[in-house]
């Protein structure tokens, strides 16, 4: 049994903007059914919306700083989370990132250069908390600082450095480095150094004992100057300590069989009762309620990463075939009003909805036929998973973890019963639409179509395998 303490910016249910949340709320409950003693670390955002009780359980002083640690458990279990209590940083509105109107917070790199600080002070037991970690587990550049930190120390925790996402790097100018009062020594190529800036990502990769990322492709795929931005060389250098280890799905949350905000739950042997959630997301949407007609779903951040300029291209070409087409996300303000407009130009077959809406995504998966995702790069992706589980077929790029998860309609895969969705590789709008005419052709043949969806549902998306693998690398 190792003492791991989980470093993350954001943890689901307690505060979420994509799928980290969903790794850091479900990755260390799977840990603790395995019988490790996890604590997880985060800050006290003003944003948190809290279910279980929390109190305060010590302070700390911490350059020149005053910073209480508060205690509360994930809903529904023991696992304790610890949150760095600093109003002054993380007491206001707004998500852990950007303001409430979506502008970055002008101080992130002391934000979370005092998040990494306290982290280091309560994996040494110098918090007050009377527990010593074996294991510090950070994730992503807003911990990155917590392996170079600790590599100073004498005597230190073992680090594992998660990436899930490289083109996040938290990368700041000298002079914030100067203001950070950080050790000097720090300051060093080999370190946190990157041509002349600081990079809190490069402080994780270049320090950690174990690096990670959440899938084996995307592990591969960070060596090459295409996805390294700028760290392939770095991460070419550190492969003998690269590990992808693939994304679980938190199966509680998760499941068509028991999901309680579906209208109707719905499994593998029971599947025509799929339908009922699909007419239910028509309604919703305000597109005609008609069962036969396919029905393309997509949740997403709206950034770059996520392919929407190739979905927008699309769209207008789209609307000629027997299709709908239902979208949540929020983001770039630009692509969401482009979607707009088209959901204006279109209302019979395309409907928008700009929000973040937790009840909608399970709908989403739960009605649509199919699950539109075709990155231009995704280190894992989770709605792929979560679509698979929910017989909702995704139409996915061959890229990162969706590489890693969907495996392509072919004769051989329908013959074999392993074909769970459809993948492209060019991401040019002549071969979405080429991927799309041949799922709407699949959808048309009902019992090929079943046995996808059964395919799909059967797959083992729980944790327990990847969780095993963290161990092992905890074991080292
Ligand atoms: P990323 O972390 O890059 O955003 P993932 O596929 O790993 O991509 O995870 C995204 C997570 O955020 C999923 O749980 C997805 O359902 C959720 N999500 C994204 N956008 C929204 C939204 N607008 N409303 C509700 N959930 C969303
Ligand atoms: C990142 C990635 C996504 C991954 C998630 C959880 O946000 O963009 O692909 O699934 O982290 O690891």
């Amino acid at each position: 049994m190792k003492k791991i303490l989980f470093v993350s910016s954001e943890v689901h249910p307690l505060i979420k903007t994509g799928g980290l949340a969903d790794v850091a709320g479900s990755l260390p409950l799977s840990l603790a059914q395995l019988g490790q003693d996890i604590r997880i670390l985060l800050p006290n955002y003003g944003a948190i919306k809290y279910t279980q009780e929390v109190h305060k359980k010590c302070t700390l002083y911490v350059d020149n700083r005053t910073v209480h640690i508060l205690e509360t458990q994930l809903p529904d279990s023991d696992v304790i989370v610890w949150l760095l209590d600093y109003h002054e940083f993380f007491g206001d509105e707004g998500n852990p990132y950007t303001d409430k109107d979506g502008n970055p917070w002008a101080n992130s790199a002391e934000r979370f250069a005092l998040f990494s600080r306290i982290a280091v002070e309560i994996s040494q037991n110098r918090a007050d908390l009377n527990w010593q970690a074996d294991i510090v587990h950070c994730n992503d550049w807003q911990s990155g600082l917590v392996p170079a930190l600790l590599s100073l120390e004498p005597v230190r925790p073992a680090t594992v450095f998660t990436i899930h996402n490289m083109a996040y790097q938290g990368v700041y100018s000298k002079d914030i480095f100067q203001s950070l009062n950080l050790p000097g020594e720090l300051w060093n190529h080999n370190l946190i150094e990157f041509y002349g800036n600081m990079s809190f990502i490069k402080g994780g990769i270049a320090c950690a004992d174990h690096i990670t990322t959440v899938s084996p492709n995307y592990a591969l795929e960070i060596q090459t100057p295409e996805f390294g931005y700028g760290l392939d060389n770095l991460l070419q250098h550190r492969h003998n300590d690269l590990h992808g280890i693939i994304n679980g799905i938190d199966l509680e949350q998760w499941s068509p069989e028991n999901d309680t905000r579906i209208p109707q739950a719905y499994s593998v042997d029971n599947l025509a009762k799929k339908s009922i959630n699909k007419t239910a997301l028509q309604k919703h949407f305000s597109l005609p309620e008609d069962e036969s007609i396919s029905v393309i779903g997509l949740i997403s951040r709206l950034v770059d990463q996520k392919g929407i300029n190739l979905v927008i291209a699309c769209l207008e070409s789209m609307v000629n075939y027997p299709m709908q087409f239902v979208l949540l996300g929020s983001g770039d303000k630009d692509l969401e009003h482009r979607l707009t407009n088209l959901s204006y130009l279109h209302p019979d077959q395309i409907s928008i909805k700009i929000g973040y809406d937790e009840d909608l995504a399970h709908l989403i998966e739960a009605g649509s036929d199919f699950f539109l995702m075709p990155s231009l790069f995704e280190p894992c992706g989770l709605n792929q998973l979560f679509s698979q589980r929910y017989g909702t077929l995704p139409i996915v790029r061959h890229t990162g973890g969706l590489a890693d998860t969907v495996v392509d309609t072919l004769p051989e895969t329908i013959t074999d019963h392993t074909a769970t969705g459809f993948v492209f590789n060019e991401p040019s709008v002549g071969a979405l639409l080429e991927t799309i005419k041949r799922a709407l052709l699949i959808y048309a043949n009902a019992k090929v179509w079943k046995q996808l969806q059964k395919n799909a549902m059967k797959k083992d998306f729980s944790w327990e395998k990847s969780a095993k693998d963290y161990i092992a690398l905890y074991n080292c």
